[in-house]
């Protein structure tokens, strides 16, 4: 069960940082570049920028290259073995696809969302929590779908859907009292 919770966590990592990440280094040019479709509504609107995209997969990275380096000292945190990103090259993909991924994840949602008539920041359950999750789960499983079969088997992947909510909500309340978030969804 911890042990579960803890690998599910470690994988996930540089995937839940770019979205706090974007949130307090975002801002600016939005990626939409202010355009709206045929329905007058914004592609993606102002809570998707150039800043929040590139600040928030260059953190997701560093956090990965904490943990890929944590992990040539020490295989195991707390007692628990942990799931590895693998040998040098493909594991900077990985972390790559996991931190784009999600933020990618996001800004498809955030496309779906204008399209339902959602404004920016508008709250739509279920999506808002998991929405970077599919993103990230995407892009990793096609970038090598023999260590994404490997590492997020389905407990792992259970335990991601059941955390992440939990963490997303503890998150944003947090962002939106220190000020870097409009709502604290
Ligand atoms: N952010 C950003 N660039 C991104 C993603 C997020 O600048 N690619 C910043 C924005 O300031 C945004 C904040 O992070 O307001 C929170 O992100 P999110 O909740 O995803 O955006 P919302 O403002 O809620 O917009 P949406 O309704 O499109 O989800
Ligand atoms: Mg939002």
């Amino acid at each position: 069960m911890i042990e579960t919770v803890l690998s599910a966590v470690w994988l996930m990592l540089p995937a839940y940082i770019p979205n706090s990440a974007a949130a307090v280094f975002g801002g600016g040019m939005p990626i939409d570049g202010g355009r709206t479709l045929g329905d007058g509504r914004r592609i993606l609107g102002d809570g998707k920028t150039y800043r929040g995209l590139l600040a928030g997969t260059i953190c997701g990275m560093l956090l990965g290259l904490l943990q890929i380096y944590y992990q040539t000292i020490n295989s195991t945190i707390f007692g628990v073995k942990l799931p590895s990103f693998g040998e040098l090259p493909g594991a900077l993909v990985l972390i790559f696809t996991l931190a784009f991924g999600s933020l990618s994840g996001d800004m498809f949602m955030s496309f779906f969302k204008r399209r339902l008539g959602l404004k920016r920041g508008a709250p739509l359950p279920v999506v808002d929590q998991l929405d970077f999750v599919f993103g990230a789960w995407l892009l990793t499983y096609i970038a090598s779908p023999v260590w994404f079969a490997g590492n997020f088997t389905c407990s792992i992947i259970i335990a991601v859907l059941i955390i992440t909510p939990l963490l997303h909500f503890v998150t944003n309340v947090i962002g939106y009292f220190i000020g870097v978030k409009n709502e604290p969804w």
